[in-house]
């Protein structure tokens, strides 16, 4: 049985991972406007991937008996300034969902539920992985600067991200 106070950060976490897929599905818009469709293509392959983590959530709350809440999600922002300036938000995001998963992981301890602890191991190593893939996108942008011919190749590498979640729907039809 999960606690209260660990119950209602876990449905905040979920509600967290939900905003993350909106914010990669407001970046994958502003690359469509941008016709940078590997961008757009890496973005929402990344949104898919957080309903993944908000359903991982999900699950483990009703496999502990408890109750999920679903809250307003906020609305993200629009635009950014350049292709830059939208990965490295997106890495100044996963900073703080990993700050946030560290923390759901502490009050486990604190309240000894160690089932929860173990749930979150996978976020604990996920949000390494989340982390370096997104930073190195970064420092490949910085390293384009303002280089059409660059931006262009790396369109074409981040074109070739597959989704990882085949089950859900969001895959397009063919
Ligand atoms: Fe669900 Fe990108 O962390």
């Amino acid at each position: 049985m999960l606690s209260e106070r660990m119950l209602k950060a876990l449905n905040e976490q979920l509600n967290r991972e939900l905003y993350s897929a909106y914010l990669y599905f407001a970046m994958a818009a502003y690359f469509e406007d941008l016709n940078l469709e590997g961008f757009a293509n890496w973005m929402k392959a990344q949104a898919e991937e957080e309903l993944g983590h908000a359903l991982r959530f999900y699950n483990y709350i009703y496999d502990r008996n408890g109750r999920v809440e679903l809250k307003a999600v906020k609305e993200p922002p629009k635009e950014w300034e350049s292709p830059l300036a939208a990965f490295e938000a997106a890495y100044e995001h996963e900073q703080f969902i990993s700050k946030c998963i560290n923390e759901l992981a502490a009050l486990a301890e604190e309240e000894k539920d160690y089932s929860t602890r173990a749930f979150l191991e996978w976020f604990i190593n996920e949000q390494v992985e989340e982390e370096a893939s997104v930073k190195k996108i970064v420092d490949k942008l910085k390293f384009a600067k303002d280089s059409p011919q660059v931006l262009f190749m790396l369109d074409q590498e981040l074109g070739q991200r597959q989704p990882q979640l085949p089950g859900l729907l969001l895959q397009s039809e063919g």
